[in-house]
């Protein structure tokens, strides 16, 4: 049966956003792996917007620096997702997401 001929109000409206996110996500792919933007919008916060952690926020958070980890970009993105200090973002991330946030702040 094609599930979008069910015409219960809830589920149409449900379809209608899910088509929605799905035009966004295919018309702005970059957007998604571009690990700059990421860790703008996702780290900087806490981490500082070059990962010095040198901002008031990482000062009282005592948010480690993270130019200079030891972590490889498989650990910082595992840090990321199963640290409890990341439980906030990890779950907005997808896998790729990670991987390009990783990537961006192993470079710091
Ligand atoms: C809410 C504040 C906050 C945000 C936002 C945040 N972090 Fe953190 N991060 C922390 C804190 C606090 C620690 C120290 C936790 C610990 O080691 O137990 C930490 C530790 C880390 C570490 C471990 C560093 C090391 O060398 O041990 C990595 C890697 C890391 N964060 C990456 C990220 C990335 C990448 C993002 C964005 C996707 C991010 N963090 C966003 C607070 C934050």
């Amino acid at each position: 049966m094609n599930p979008f001929s069910v015409s219960a109000p809830g589920r149409r409206s449900t379809a209608l956003i899910g088509a929605i996110f799905l035009a966004l996500s295919i018309s702005a792919p970059s957007a998604r792996a571009d690990g700059g933007a990421l860790f703008q919008a996702n780290c900087a916060g806490c981490h500082g917007a070059d990962g010095r952690a040198e901002g008031p926020m990482a000062k009282a958070m005592k948010v480690p620096a993270l130019s200079g980890t030891k972590l490889d970009e498989a650990g910082i993105a595992k840090h990321v997702r199963d640290n409890k200090s990341h439980a906030a973002i990890s779950g907005t991330l997808s896998e790729d997401d990670l991987k390009s946030v990783a990537a961006y702040a192993k470079g710091l």
